[in-house]
């Protein structure tokens, strides 16, 4: 019997690896994905992992994947969660436990094990275990998935060190961020303290990727996003991965303030939360996309699909990453956005992001015809009968009304 569990290196991923092997009596293999988050002592983790009692360390760098896999088709759907999350987390999650399934595969593991602990508070584990275990059940309904929070006696830190002391687990000095935060390429997420009172105003000093706009440049900066069918490709003219891309418009937007969002959202299970996001170069790339559409997309393909995106971003939310549903509007957005190549011009200062041009070979504006100089095409004396027509049912129902 050997379990994957996923592994961060903190104190309470450390004492399960032990708790594991005494509970279930199986081999541990730890699991550590990259995302992004910024993983610190990635040489020291394999040892700490081994002193854990783990036979081994598999590390993975799935942020390339993440960005193109998950981060962009999410970017291409345009889908925002309560109509300011761009769902960081919630996009992470997937991509961590397929490659979890993937991990357990590979080393011919029957069982995975989420180190989700310490969180926080009761809501926070839920949210995230509901995301890990949908994904291990649509991948892998037979995999066996042990979640040690639910079964164990351990509660809280004292308990977690006096539990790694007395199974000769090294306990990893880590300070605890007084804040619950969440990073990867994508964003940055902060949650608790101060923050829960909605009426405070976060403290300067807690963002991590963003100068205070206040703070940011005096001289804007110009910058261009390349588009092709509907996703991200080149950063002033040049192309880049979409990790690559990414990174680098995380930083031009950190540098400029710009992505910042401190909302009240409604959790998976129903209570309500205060979280604030940093999400520079997302934020960045909703406005180059979406302003995009407005050239290649005629109005009615724009109407269905922010209707979808609502339906698609609750999905993501939910951890219904892997639903035939939600893969469908994968579908549909793919198709719906094939034309939408070009390129969006942005002018980025102090906290803001807007657009100033934007160009595509498959425009459906056309000069000629919107012109206000009048046209061929658009002929004046077509009005008239046009409007008498469009206003027959509004002409009817007064005539209705007024007994006519
Ligand atoms: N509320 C967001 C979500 O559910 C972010 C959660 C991030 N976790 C955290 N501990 N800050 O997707
Ligand atoms: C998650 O990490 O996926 C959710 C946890 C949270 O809501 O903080």
């Amino acid at each position: 019997k050997k379990v994957v569990l996923a592994y961060s290196g903190g104190l309470d991923t450390s004492v399960i690896v032990p708790w594991l092997k005494e509970n279930y009596g199986c081999e541990v293999v730890c699991f550590t994905a990259d995302v992004g988050q910024g993983i610190k002592e990635l040489d020291g983790l394999e040892q700490k992992a081994k002193a854990s009692g783990a036979s081994q360390l598999v590390v993975k760098d799935l942020t390339e994947e993440f960005v193109k896999d998950y981060i962009f088709p999410c970017l291409r759907a345009g889908a925002i969660y309560e109509r300011k999350y761009l769902l960081g987390t919630s996009m992470a999650r997937p991509v961590i436990a397929k490659a979890m399934v993937d991990v357990a595969a590979e080393v011919g593991a029957d069982a995975v094990a989420h180190g989700c602990t310490g969180k926080g508070n009761d809501q926070a584990i839920i949210t995230w275990t509901v995301r890990f275990e949908l994904t291990f059940f649509s991948l892998n309904p037979e995999l066996k998935v042990v979640a040690p929070w639910r079964e164990w006696e351990i509660q809280g830190r004292e308990d977690a060190i006096e539990y790694a002391k007395k199974h000769n687990v090294p306990v990893p000095v880590t300070k605890k961020s007084i804040y619950s935060r969440d990073r990867n390429l994508w964003h940055l997420s902060h949650e608790g303290d101060i923050l829960e009172d909605p009426a405070n105003e976060p403290k300067k000093d807690m963002y991590m990727m963003s100068v205070d706009p206040e703070d940011a440049p005096d001289q804007p900066e110009y910058i261009e996003i390349g588009i092709e069918s509907g996703l991200p490709v080149s950063f002033n003219g040049k192309a880049l991965s979409p990790a690559t891309l990414l990174s680098e418009l995380n930083a031009i937007g950190g540098k400029h303030g710009i992505g910042r969002i401190d909302m009240v959202e409604n959790r998976l299970v129903g209570m309500k939360s205060r979280g604030v996001y940093e999400t520079p170069g997302g934020t960045i790339l909703f406005a180059a996309v979406q302003e995009l559409e407005s050239l290649t997309l005629d109005r009615e393909s724009i109407q269905v699909k922010d209707s979808l995106a609502l339906k698609y971003a609750e999905m993501v939310y939910a951890g219904r990453w892997f639903d035939p549903l939600k893969e469908s509007m994968d579908a549909f957005m793919e198709k719906l956005t094939e034309k939408t190549t070009g390129s969006v011009t942005l002018k980025l200062y102090k906290g803001s992001v807007s657009v100033t041009g934007r160009k595509s070979p498959n425009s459906l504006y056309r000069q000629d015809i919107s012109s206000f100089e009048g046209s061929e095409i658009y002929n004046q004396a077509d009005a008239a009968g046009f409007i008498r027509l469009y206003g027959l049912p509004m002409r009817v129902r007064a005539m209705l009304e007024k007994g006519i």
